[in-house]
């Protein structure tokens, strides 16, 4: 196969490079275009474009595969381990034994919030969308840590992302509790990531909330099934904001932002409202099958659909499988999950779907099992953030170790007025 494409440009031919990546996928370098053809390449929403090399992720959108360094995802399935995903994302290899014991440690010792973050919290109304509080507040985290604006050395980004992950948890959980008037409960320095932060969601002050373990390891496996999955909407804005030079808090604030869209991370909500208006009769799920395949109704088939998988995310495969377990052990007997089977069943017997290649996708089955564990719906897309946040950490700091990386700045083509006179309010119609 060559290494360069041919461009013909008003007669006049051009070469650019090709390249390729670990595993065969190839793209034309077009970082010369405009200076030797004077025209730039037009992609509305990125859909041919790779905005950059990575080595953190790789996903194959027909095989249904993804990884992360390298490792398939199902490798995580058995003793699914939260934190050492996060490690291996953000550091490029699994921890050793040591490793995994120190960030274990720095994530114990910074999972409280400072005590004046409390005041920040007092000034949400308690109906405040979740996703609204939780940008806010990761930004607002940033203020109690000035001195990680600018991290000098590999120690400093440590000691960053090792707060952000750990206070993720504490924001998240103080949301909750604020929403509810409950009172919050400090993080337990004895509890490992995942149990520390079920115990500040749902201890009380008269009693710990001890989770069973396959809670537990459900709820890992759904952070690590969450925790990266390349160049996405809110990871791309993440880069983009970091590579103006923003601190990480800014640049994951902003992620959050971006995750927050029921198009992206929003939708694990939509599915489960989706749902529940199908199980309190206002339509069957064939009338909302036909719903999603009108275009006129607006109505999409939410968890559905992707962008990169074109025959099955297999996040999708895992936490269905996920969740078929979890309600066993639990016996769990949730309606929704069988109205999901069966919307996946009619869709994917459906040719509008499978024409379009549209499958479920990770937010099809998630908030089935978060509602099992007693996550309220609208803490959903949190959770997300709480799992994507090491991606986030991981490709911010893959970019700004770059010493190549300049600011993101694309390009366009001007539709607009030409050439106009400005003309004075008293002559205007
Ligand atoms: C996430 O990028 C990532 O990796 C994201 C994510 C991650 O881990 O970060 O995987 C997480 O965001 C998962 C996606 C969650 N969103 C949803 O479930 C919302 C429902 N899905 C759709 O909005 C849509 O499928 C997207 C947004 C996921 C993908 O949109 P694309 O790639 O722009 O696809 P498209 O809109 O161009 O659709 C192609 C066709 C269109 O029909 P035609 O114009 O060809 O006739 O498929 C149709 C669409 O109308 N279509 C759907 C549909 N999804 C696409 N029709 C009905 N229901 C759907 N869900």
């Amino acid at each position: 196969m060559s290494d360069q494409a041919e461009l013909t440009v008003d007669g006049k031919n051009y070469t650019l490079p090709i390249v390729t990546g670990t595993e065969g996928e190839r793209a034309i370098d077009i970082a010369r275009l405009r200076s030797e053809t004077g025209l730039t390449a037009l992609d509305p929403a990125f859909g041919n474009t790779a905005s950059c090399e990575s080595k953190i992720t790789y996903i194959d959108g027909d095989k249904g595969i993804l990884r992360y360094r390298g490792i398939p995802l199902e490798a995580f399935a058995e003793h699914p381990n939260f934190v050492e995903v996060a490690w291996l994302l953000i550091f490029g290899h699994l921890p050793n034994l040591t490793e995994y014991e120190s960030f274990s440690k720095e994530l114990t010792e910074n999972a409280n919030l400072d005590e004046d973050m409390k005041h920040h919290f007092a000034g949400f109304p308690r109906s405040a969308p979740p996703m609204a509080i939780l940008s806010a507040m990761i930004s607002t985290l940033s203020c109690f840590h000035p001195h990680l604006f600018e991290l000098d050395g590999a120690d400093q980004f440590e000691k960053a992302a090792a707060r952000l992950i750990s206070k993720i948890r504490t924001l998240a959980a103080y949301t909750y509790r604020r929403s509810r008037g409950l009172p919050y409960i400090y993080p337990d320095p004895k509890l490992p990531y995942v149990s520390n932060f079920l115990h500040m969601m749902f201890s009380e002050v008269y009693g710990p909330y001890l989770p069973e373990p396959e809670v537990r390891s459900a709820l890992n496996l759904v952070l690590i099934l969450h925790a990266d999955h390349e160049q996405n909407c809110s990871t791309s804005t993440v880069r983009m904001v970091g590579s103006s030079q923003a601190n990480l808090f800014a640049s994951c604030a902003a992620g959050v932002s971006a995750l927050w869209g029921p198009l992206h991370g929003g939708a694990n909500v939509k599915v489960i409202e989706m749902l529940e208006s199908i199980h309190r009769g206002k339509q069957t799920a064939r009338e909302y099958i036909d719903a999603a395949k009108d275009k006129s109704s607006g109505v999409k088939l939410m968890g559905f659909g992707h962008r990169i998988y074109k025959n099955f995310d297999p996040r999708a495969t895992m936490l269905r499988e996920v969740s078929e377990k979890l309600f066993a052990r639990l016996g769990v007997d949730d309606p929704l999950l069988e109205i999901a089977r069966n919307l996946e069943e009619i869709a994917l017997s459906d040719d509008y779907f499978l024409e379009r290649k549209l499958y479920p996708n990770v937010d099809f089955y998630s908030g089935i099992i978060l509602r099992a564990i007693g996550i309220p719906t609208n803490m959903f897309t949190v959770l997300f953030a709480i799992g994507r946040l090491p991606g986030w950490i991981s490709h911010w700091h893959e970019q700004n170790s770059d010493p190549a990386m300049r600011i993101s700045r694309p390009r366009q083509i001007y539709t607009g007025n030409p050439l106009s006179n400005y003309v004075p309010m008293e002559d205007r119609i």
